[in-house]
């Protein structure tokens, strides 16, 4: 049987302390391990978690000052950890092949199923126990996350715990007179399915996620669960004022896509105030009824709870669910309380990007394929293979880059942050407004994106952002030169 909804109070992730600062860094130390917690009331949950947390422990750092961020791993299996949407050095991008590897883990069980395929052995890195992540975090006030990025792996091992958010702030934006405190919060948003004993179903053909990759036949297309969960609770309930809240919301599903709303709406106004995007502040606020977001998109909101009358329930629904998908949480306005905060007219000096400024066009299409002996998910008729590249861009220019799909795919690129210009030809949505990273290309969609690289060279990635198709072959390389 499912949990009961709205019993159990939201709870938010600990903020994560550096262990120390000097005046380059702040320094963290951050554990992999194995943890017991309760997920289902009376039943527990074995997560594979940063410092054994789900979700791990929130970063709360600063635009240009370095992050410094060294990872053990104590877990079972190897591991790569990817800041999404960070501005970060390619040694510190968690390149799938780039492996924390855990204490006498035998690597020589790692070639097998599609990784011969996809990497050879030669392709790894192997850092023993720990690795330093070091990002510098040359950007924007925003909401990223930071997750599981291993070969082959990544949706099992996000699936079962590691995945954290981690917030950018800036001196533009701690100046405008959004909602903070606790008045400010971070909602990561994932659906979970579960056995019995409470553990977490996820149906990967190797169960110890070894050297076996991939999942059952029926789950080609994503992995759904029946239980959504926020910061980890199960449909959680969350108290709050007649006043208004900044929600900063993470889709951090393996392949479900979300549509969020309010039920019942406001007396007046629109549910949400979007004011932000992946990558930070939008130029205006905008009014959105909905929120439809693909796996690992974020959206920065407000939502004014004075449109409510005391003692109403509000739910956050989701409109692309079905049964026990369709709600998320629940928001009960319980008190009066009087508001300083606002949202001013113009939140961000926004630099508008221009299809004049692209010196390059590329395509990337997503489609279903062949790779392996099996069926696959293919970028540009192929799966991934470590050592080729499929563009080159040159740092601090823009490109313009044409996704293409077969089905739904949220198409995310690393180290490089776009505007989407247009959709199916047509005008983009209000949905795809602002900086981003990732966008959901769907079925037989076009969606054309400038595409701005700056402050690093190396090797970086584009994927697909359901899990399984990232794992069953769906990324490529490219390289900013
Ligand atoms: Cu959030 Cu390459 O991933
Ligand atoms: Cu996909």
């Amino acid at each position: 049987p499912l949990p009961a909804k709205f019993e159990r109070p939201l709870t938010v992730p600990p903020v994560m302390k550096p262990v120390r600062k000097d005046q380059n860094a702040d320094y963290y130390e951050l554990v992999q391990r194995l943890g017991d917690i309760e997920v289902l009331p009376g039943r527990k949950t074995q997560v594979m978690g940063f410092d054994g947390r789900f979700p791990g422990p929130t970063f709360e750092t600063r635009r240009n000052r370095r992050a410094v961020v060294r990872i053990a791993n104590e877990l079972p299996v190897p591991t790569s950890t990817h800041l999404h949407g960070g501005v970060t050095k390619p040694e510190s991008d968690g390149y799938p092949t780039d492996l924390v590897v855990p204490k006498g883990y035998p690597v020589h069980e790692l070639h097998g199923g599609h990784t011969e395929h996809m990497a050879k052995p030669e392709d790894y890195i192997f850092n023993q126990v720990s690795k330093v992540y070091d990002y510098d975090l040359p950007q924007r006030a925003a909401t990223l996350w930071y997750h599981d990025h291993r070969m082959d792996f990544s949706g099992p091992q996000v699936y079962y715990g590691l995945a954290g958010m981690f917030i950018v702030r800036d001196d533009e934006e701690d100046a405008l007179p959004l909602p903070k405190g606790d008045k400010e919060i971070p909602l990561m948003i994932c659906d979970r399915s579960f056995n019995e004993d409470g553990s977490f179903n996820y149906p990967a053909l190797d169960r110890r996620l070894k050297s076996l990759p991939g999942v059952e036949d029926d789950y080609m297309d994503g992995v759904l669960g029946d239980v959504m969960l926020v910061n980890g609770t199960p449909w959680p309930t969350h108290d709050v004022a007649n006043t208004r809240y900044r929600l900063r919301l993470l889709n951090a599903c393996n392949a479900r896509r979300l549509e969020l709303a309010l039920s019942p709406g406001p007396k007046e106004g629109a549910p949400f105030i979007q004011i932000g995007s992946d990558n930070g502040l939008l130029e205006k606020p905008q009014e959105m009824k909905t929120l439809p977001m693909s796996p690992a998109e974020r959206f920065d909101v407000i939502v004014d709870f004075s449109k409510f009358d005391i003692g109403t329930e509000v739910i956050l629904t989701n409109l692309a669910g079905a049964d026990s998908t369709e709600q998320v949480m629940r928001f009960r306005v319980t008190r009066q309380e009087s508001d300083a905060s606002s949202i001013p007219a113009k939140l961000s000096n926004f630099e508008r990007l221009d299809r004049s400024q692209a010196v390059a066009t590329r395509s990337f299409d997503f489609r279903r394929g062949a790779t392996n002996q099996d069926h696959d998910w293919t970028i540009n008729g192929r799966g991934f293979q470590v050592s080729t590249y499929e563009a080159e861009p040159k740092v601090d220019t823009v490109e313009l880059w044409k996704f293409t799909s077969d089905f739904h795919h949220p198409v995310h690129v690393h180290l490089g942050h776009f505007q989407v210009v247009s959709r199916n030809g047509g005008a983009p949505e209000p949905r795809d407004a602002g900086w981003k990273d990732t966008v959901d290309v769907r079925p037989y969609g076009v969606v054309e994106v400038l595409v701005k690289f700056t402050d690093f060279k190396g090797r970086y990635m584009i994927h697909c952002h359901n899990l399984e198709h990232e794992d069953m072959a769906m990324m490529v390389n490219f390289r900013t030169t």
